[in-house]
């Protein structure tokens, strides 16, 4: 048989196989920490399980238009216009199976074939092969900082690099843009022609007690090559409900949808019944309470991380991730080093290399205080075995 070499090219996903590998772990007995996963461990919110269930009731249970049900476009339309400061309008709103297919959604609509596509390094695993899927190359800043910089923008346009993805708070890094950063970003944006797709999912999960700055918030104008991407997932953990969203100029959303109706059709009619409910505000509360766990897992786990002696990470702003180089001196590879941990020590992280950097260890504190300690003692005590003390 001869498959597509586009599709055999691709990378497995290294988070979803090493989630899975400690599941399996799990089941066959074994004590295995996991601070690989990227949801929160919270139950999703009563109002969406309510609204979920009334759906079904109501018989609500067709399909619904590919670019959503109109209540739920409105409500996120709504919904951004009041955080932004701009109008959006329900036709600008695209609803998708997570915001994972929004993304690609997106790429399939905007890339022309070898057209280069700036992301940031460390990356969050999808966008390389999202990128290659739509027939692009990705290309890497130089800055070496884990955001999108001007000075990458500007770069990048100069050598006709056709357009960026923005992901602040990000994952793995957990940064996010200070005002002058993404003040500076959008400007060197707006003295360019490049698309922009912000992914903004972790846009509610920001620990500096005010909202992540946006390139929009300083270039509004940039709207009209600028898309934003969040959900239901990280917010309201929702992951399993598959509930994302693009807001995009009028001509991609088109083409967004044309891509979705060829392919999908719409995401899950009771699970857009349920996100209308959260989105509406019916689950602020429980937000906030999540909100405010995981500001103090992340004290947590960086004080912990901070007492290994060689381990260094930028203390995460936003998102619910440790990004944490570890010391060379081990000789070990980061896949090297997340096998040892899983099977010697029943720990699974993430390797830095599945995020295109090496030598570092993403750790996930969307986890209970329990394990948070516990794994951080299996690290440890790991490293300490090879004469890390
Ligand atoms: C940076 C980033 N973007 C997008 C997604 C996808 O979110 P969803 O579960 O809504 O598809 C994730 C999930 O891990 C993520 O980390």
């Amino acid at each position: 048989m001869n498959y597509s070499r586009n599709i055999a090219g691709l990378q497995p996903s290294a988070t979803l196989q090493l989630t899975a590998r400690a599941a399996e772990l799990t089941r066959q007995g074994r004590s295995i920490i996991a601070l690989s996963a990227g949801q929160p461990d919270f139950p999703s919110p009563p109002a969406a399980r309510e609204a979920a269930v009334r759906a079904m009731e109501q018989g609500r249970t067709g399909y619904t238009p590919t670019a959503g049900i109109p209540e739920l476009r409105e409500a996120v339309a709504s919904a951004t216009s009041r955080r932004r400061g701009i109008e959006f309008k329900p036709a600008e709103v695209v609803v998708s199976c997570g915001a994972k297919h929004s993304l690609a959604n997106l790429l399939m609509a905007v890339i022309n074939p070898g057209d280069r596509v700036l992301i940031p390094l460390p990356y969050w695993v999808s966008y390389p092969e999202m990128v290659r899927l739509a027939g692009g190359q990705p290309v890497y800043p130089g800055s070496g900082r884990s955001l999108i910089t001007a000075a990458d923008v500007e770069e990048a346009a100069a050598s006709g690099v056709s357009g960026v993805i923005l992901n602040s708070p990000g994952n793995p890094s957990g940064c996010v843009y200070t005002p002058a950063e993404a003040r500076e970003l959008a400007d060197a944006l707006a003295a360019t022609r490049m698309w922009v797709i912000s992914d903004d999912i972790y846009e509610d999960l920001v620990f500096t007690g005010s909202a992540a700055p946006h390139i929009l918030d300083f270039r509004p104008e940039l709207r009209e090559r600028a898309v934003i991407v969040s959900g239901v997932s990280k917010t309201f953990a929702m992951t399993g409900w598959r509930i994302g969203w693009a807001v995009a100029p009028v001509d991609w959303a088109k083409l967004a949808i044309r891509v979705q109706e060829h392919t999908t059709s719409n995401p899950c009619s009771i699970s857009q019944w349920a996100s209308l409910a959260v989105v509406s505000g019916a689950a602020e509360g429980e937000r906030r309470s999540m909100l405010a766990a995981f500001a103090s897992r992340r004290d947590l786990i960086c004080s912990l991380l901070s007492g290994i002696p060689g381990m260094s990470f930028p203390r995460p702003e936003g998102a619910f991730y440790v990004f944490a180089g570890y010391p060379p001196s081990i000789g070990l590879s980061s896949a090297g080093l997340c096998g040892l941990l899983l099977d010697e020590e029943g720990l699974a992280v993430i390797p830095g290399s599945a995020f295109g950097v090496e030598n570092r260890l993403r750790l996930s504190f969307a986890a209970s205080d329990g394990d948070i300690r516990g794994g951080v003692e299996r690290l440890s005590s790991f490293l300490a075995k090879r004469g890390i003390r």
